[in-house]
């Protein structure tokens, strides 16, 4: 039986824009279950960056709350949140942010400084595996197509083991072949267990998801 991973309740965000305030979020109702595959579609501006970081606890919500595993996260202190997020969430962008200076592996690595983890020579060897990379290994960043630097970007999400993988437009700077292959590797993911948020404009790969959550002005279209 699939259980709640993440819940979303009455969810808003304002910003202010020097004297203007934004509403980006409108109390925005969500849950989603553990082994969800979940695409987040909308126009430019709908809000869906802003829905993906609060529910990936990067940023916190004017109103509204959201719970972990049953967990409340409004209230925590900063060293909390980062502890919660290191241990259940990866993160995926459209521009790789990738360290110029390390090879692939070394890029991988990165996360494992900051969760003082040692990575298991092995799984991190089966994680670039999984994403065909054993050839690119040693290669700097610049070396790699923009397919392989999202790969890299992906692994290196993976490599603390995560529960739920988001990516924010993680194909907005590749070609459409190039794109659906990174969807391959998310349908993929998911197979084997990760639940699986990703923001994206096209709606053709959008629909590989078991889920599409439409956004409209900070509310929810449809689900
Ligand atoms: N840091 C910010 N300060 C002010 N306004 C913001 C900020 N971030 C986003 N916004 C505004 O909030 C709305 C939603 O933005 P965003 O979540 O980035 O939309 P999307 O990802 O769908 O393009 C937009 O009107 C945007 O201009
Ligand atoms: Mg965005």
């Amino acid at each position: 039986m699939s259980t709640e991973l993440i819940t979303a309740k009455t969810l808003s965000k304002e910003y202010k824009r020097g004297s203007e305030q934004v509403h980006a979020l409108k109390k925005v109702d969500l849950s989603i279950k553990d082994g969800e595959f979940i695409s987040i579609v909308g126009p430019s501006g709908s809000g869906k960056s802003t829905l993906l970081y609060l529910l990936g606890l990067l940023d916190s919500p004017s109103k509204g709350s959201i719970t972990i595993r049953g967990k409340e996260t409004s209230g925590l202190e900063e060293r909390e949140l980062v502890k919660l997020r290191r241990e259940n969430i990866g993160f995926v962008f459209q521009q790789f942010l990738l360290l110029p200076t390390l090879n692939v592996r070394e890029n991988m690595e990165l996360p494992l400084l900051f969760s003082k983890k040692n990575g298991k020579p092995e799984k991190i060897t089966e994680i670039i595996d999984m994403l065909g990379l054993s050839h690119r290994e040693k290669h700097l960043p610049h070396q790699l197509s923009g397919g392989e630097m999202q790969r890299v970007s992906i692994a290196r999400a993976l490599i603390n083991q995560p529960k739920i993988l988001m990516a924010d437009e993680p194909t907005g700077n590749l070609d459409s072949a190039t794109a659906e292959k990174i969807y391959e590797i998310f349908k993929k993911l998911n197979q084997a267990g990760l639940t699986l948020i990703v923001v994206t404009h096209n709606m053709e790969l959008a629909t590989m998801a078991h889920r599409v959550i439409k956004l409209k002005d900070g509310e929810i279209s449809s689900s």
